[in-house]
């Protein structure tokens, strides 16, 4: 069905400081999302050590469209539409996996995992003048752009545009910062991951990334309890545990969240720095700089150790917690439902009880069960309840409206400038397909 409303008059629903609930609520909007943001953007695929080897693949979607990421004989990786030539099925089901060739379960036909159409059943019976069983429409078709920045794997579903370079320009340097944190210069996505689908807009999760002030509303009662148990444990001499440490973190002050760095970029991305302490004398800690220095030489790794990023965002699919390496990925459902993947990163080569403390963070911050998620989760499932409202039509991102600093220059955690950006490429988006 023909979209009434156009992408210009859904850029004409943001103002700097203030958007229109519809963007929210409004299934028009999320059509036009789609087809002009996330059809157009970069959006992250998935990570290389996921497909370590020929015929190694990993599914996704991207604006809501089935695709497979897979591994070929020559080493490269290519991004597949999971469709069929035939009537249209996906043909690959599983999430991973690794295979010789994909086979459709519907009526047979088996594709190399190129995409090249290799086999028929029946194929004497499709021996008619429309029908060339190596015209690429009826393998799986790559899709039109994919890149690879440091392991990252990138895909668009258009053949024009910037480059990925271009595209991520300086949140670049969260990626490569993570590489360089590895002892063995590599990255491995390791284990199960957590999925969770939210009741809320996709846009809701992306503008908490950065929001310092939520925490101390929203986590008020693990970091109350937290703090409780950090109290009774200096008491008593005993180490206060590393999960503790991490949830009481949430109950800054706002003068230590106006102290954090959060930059906003070109393209809707943008990173906090700043939130890590020092980590002394810590022994695994210890051992790692020592491995890093092995490679870098003690500077560089002295360097490497002090960057401090604690999160970014690659808008419009992309989280990244370098701190604690975790990846998420968000995948939008509909108007009001978004999905939410997170993978854990291993450092190659780096003490094995560093890995342990990122299994624990996620554990502990991010499960669906654990005790500060969920917390996030209620707040983001309130705003999209109450965006139905007629009470107001809009959305404020007024905090701090007025002192934006541009590239280079940080604002705080307190800030709201991340948002204003992120809406800042959401228009240049809708605006671009008003052209086309
Ligand atoms: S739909 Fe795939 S073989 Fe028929
Ligand atoms: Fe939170």
């Amino acid at each position: 069905m023909q979209s009434v409303l156009s992408p210009r008059d859904a850029a004409n629903l943001v103002e700097p400081e203030r958007v229109h609930r519809r963007l929210y609520t409004d299934p028009e909007i999320f059509n036009l999302e789609m087809r002009h943001i996330f059809h157009k953007a970069w959006n992250f695929v998935g990570h290389e050590s996921q497909v370590r080897e020929p015929g190694d693949f990993f599914t996704t979607t991207i604006a809501g469209q089935p695709v497979v990421m897979v591994r070929q004989p020559d080493q490269s990786i290519q991004v597949l539409y999971n469709r069929c030539g035939h009537r249209g099925a996906i043909v690959v089901a599983e999430k991973s996996g690794k295979a010789r060739n994909f086979n459709c379960l519907y009526h047979g036909w088996v594709f190399g995992t190129d995409g090249t159409l290799l086999f028929v059943p029946l194929e004497e019976g499709y021996e008619c003048s429309s029908f060339d069983k190596c015209d690429p429409q009826y393998g799986m078709r790559k899709v039109p752009a994919v890149a690879n920045h440091q392991g990252f794997i990138f895909a668009r579903l258009t053949a024009d545009g910037m480059s990925l370079d271009e595209f991520l320009g300086d949140i670049r340097q969260p990626l490569d910062h993570l590489v360089d944190l590895s002892p063995e210069g590599s990255l491995t996505v390791t284990g199960g991951h957590f999925r969770t689908v939210y009741p809320c807009n996709w846009k809701i999760y992306l503008e908490n990334l950065h929001d310092g002030v939520h925490a101390r509303f929203v986590h008020q009662s693990s970091v109350y309890a937290s703090r409780k148990f950090a109290t009774e444990a200096e008491k008593t001499n005993s180490l206060v545990p590393f999960s503790v440490e991490i949830v009481k973190a949430n109950g800054q002050s706002y003068s230590a969240l106006d102290n954090l760095d959060v930059r906003a970029f070109p393209n809707g991305h943008s990173d906090m720095r700043g939130f890590r302490k020092p980590i002394g004398d810590d022994p695994v800690f210890v051992r790692y700089a020592e491995q890093l220095a092995a490679r870098h030489g003690a500077e560089q790794a002295q360097e490497i150790l002090g960057r401090n990023w604690h999160n970014m965002c690659v808008y419009p699919n992309l989280s990244i917690h370098p701190g604690f390496l975790q990846l998420r990925v968000l995948t939008p459902l509909a108007v009001d439902q978004t999905m939410v993947e997170i993978w854990n990163l291993k450092l190659d080569g780096a003490p094995e009880e560093l890995h342990h403390r990122t299994i624990t963070y996620a554990n502990t911050v991010h499960s669906p069960s654990s005790i500060i998620k969920p917390d996030d989760l209620e707040a983001y499932k309130r705003v999209q309840r109450g965006l139905v409202s007629e009470g107001s039509d809009w959305v404020s991102n007024h905090r701090r409206y007025g002192t934006d600093n541009q590239e280079d220059q940080a604002d705080s955690a307190l800030s709201e400038h991340f948002i204003r950006n992120q809406y800042k490429a959401w228009t240049g988006y809708m605006r671009q397909g008003s052209e086309g």
